[in-house]
Formats: C-alpha cells, structure tokens, sequence
C-alpha cells in the first residue's frame, strides 16, 4: 500500500464517518464498528466520491477484535493515523456496557495500535465534555492506575463503584466517569509511547448533530444555552480538528484534551445546573 493508513472506529456514522470524507484525501481507510450493514453503506457512500477504503466490522470493547483489526491494518500498510471515534451514551446501553466500550475500548485500542505504529504516528482518543460536567466527586481517579496494571482488576473495580449509584442514574454516570478515565489513559499512553515517536492526543466534544446526539438532545439544549455559540456542533467541525490533529505537521502536539464544545465548559455549567 502506498498511501499511509487510517483506522477510524465508529467511522460508519457521525464524526468518525465525517472523518473518513477528510482523511481519506491522504490516507487509505479503514473504518469500524460493530454493525456490518451500517458500515457497507458508509463505504458505498465513501467510495462513490472517490475514497479508497474498507470496512472491518470490530467491537472495540472485545481485545481479540482489536488485535485483528490492529494485524490487518498493518499488514496493509504503515498505520500512521487512528481516530478512535466510537462511544456509547447513556441511551445506548447499560453501564457496564458504556465503560466496557468507552474506557476498556481505549485501553485495548491505544495498547495494540502502539505495538503496530512506530515514529510519525498519531493515535486521537475521543472523550466528551461529560467529562468535564460531572461533579469531579463522582470520578473514582483512584481506580485509574489498575487500567495500566491489570485491566481485569480495573474492570471489576470500577464495576463496583459504578453499583454504589442509583440504576436509574447509572449510564449517565457510567458516561461521565469512563470519559473522565479516557482523558486521563490517553496522557498516560502519550507518556508510554513518546519515545516511539507516537503521539496521542485526547478530543473532548460537546454537543454534535449525529445519530448520538440526536439521542441526547433533550440534555443538550439544556447546555446550548449556556455556550459562547448556541447551536450544536457540526459533524465536518470536528472532522477538520481530527484530521489536524492526527497531521504529522503537528508533531509536537501530544499529551492532552482539546475540549470541542462552543464553549460549554467555559460558561461553568455543570450537570447539576438546573
Ligand atoms: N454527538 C455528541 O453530541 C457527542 C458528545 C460528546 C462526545 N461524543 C463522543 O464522540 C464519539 C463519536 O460519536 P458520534 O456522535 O459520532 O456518535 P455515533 O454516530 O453514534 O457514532 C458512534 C459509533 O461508534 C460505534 N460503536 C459503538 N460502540 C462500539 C463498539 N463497542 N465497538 C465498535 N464501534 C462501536 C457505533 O457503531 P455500531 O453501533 O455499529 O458499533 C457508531 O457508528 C463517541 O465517542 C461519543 O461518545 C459525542
């Protein structure tokens, strides 16, 4: 393969699928998720405007399904971008279910890639403000360090925690903890892989209009309102600050969370704020 690759997970829909139209001006790509039908149609879509790529269906939150995604795209070729774009909200499931896809996705999905990228490499993590808006009390910051130990134990645990809560509450705080945790692993991987020459950089959006937004818009406006721009965000906005980011021309840029939101966490709102 001449061209260079870039994996996008959740690239059948919403920013990861946005991503796909822009990174794939420079880069093969390969977007994944677990819904094949959903993933063909993208790659129709894709392909019609002329970008070469392909689908690989992959559950992020299942580590075999991250190795072989993570063996394929190298054997194709030099893997110098990953946008690790999918997520679940609060809508789309239970919480053990939310935290086995967002916080061990990320975990599985910056462990493999780093042992098959080497030096121009950019891995993009993507969190949420959630992670900003939940009550800092509410984050089991403790339990962090288990994730680079042992990912077993840091599962039980912070499934443990999350039971202290209300079940009617639970994905929402699911949500906020395991986006809080994706911050904080992404520094981690950035610490553990600079001398490889791979950055990792962590995205926090706001409010997006994709099918995940759709689904939380009722909270959404409570927050719109707040923000220095009052309107959710676009699919293409945050397509273009991924793709840059994940530019090699931006090499000394890793280590960190760029929060996305028109500035919702600036105004000091919070998910307690009535
Ligand atoms: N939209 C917002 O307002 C908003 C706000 C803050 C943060 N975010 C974050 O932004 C990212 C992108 O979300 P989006 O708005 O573009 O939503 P989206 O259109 O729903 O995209 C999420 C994608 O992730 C995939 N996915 C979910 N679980 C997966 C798993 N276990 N393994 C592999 N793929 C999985 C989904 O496909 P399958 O279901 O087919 O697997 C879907 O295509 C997410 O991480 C989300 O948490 C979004």
């Amino acid at each position: 393969m001449e061209k260079k690759i870039c994996v996008i997970t959740g690239g059948g829909s919403g920013m990861g699928l946005a991503t796909a139209r822009l990174m794939g001006k420079t880069h093969y790509v390969i977007i994944c998720g677990r819904t094949v039908g959903k993933l063909q149609d993208a790659i129709k879509n894709l392909q019609k405007e002329g970008i070469e790529c392909e689908a690989f269906p992959c559950d992020v939150g299942k580590l075999s399904s991250v190795q072989k995604l993570a063996a394929h795209a190298s054997e194709l070729g030099e893997v110098q971008a990953v946008i690790h774009a999918a997520g679940m909200s609060p809508h789309m499931g239970e919480a053990e279910d939310i935290m086995q896809t967002n916080a061990i996705g990320t975990i599985y999905m910056n462990t493999e890639f780093a042992k098959v990228m080497g030096e121009g490499g950019c891995i993009l993590d993507v969190s949420s403000m959630s992670a900003y808006l939940t009550p800092a009390i509410v984050m089991p910051r403790k339990l962090y360090k288990y994730a680079l130990e042992d990912v077993e134990l840091f599962r039980t645990k912070i499934n443990k925690r999350l039971r202290i809560f209300p079940k009617s509450v639970r994905p929402g705080v699911a949500y906020g903890v395991s986006k809080d945790f994706a911050i904080w692993y992404s520094k981690q991987s950035a610490l553990m892989y600079g001398d490889k020459g791979i950055r990792v950089v962590c995205v926090s959006p706001g409010n997006f209009e994709t099918p995940m937004g759709k689904l939380e818009e009722d909270e959404a406006d409570k927050f719109t309102s707040h923000a220095a721009i009052k309107r959710l965000g676009k699919p293409e906005e945050i397509a273009y600050l991924f793709s840059a980011i994940v530019d090699e021309r931006n090499g000394y840029l890793t280590g960190l969370d760029i929060i996305c939101d028109g500035g919702v966490v600036a105004s000091g709102v919070s998910a307690m704020t009535r």
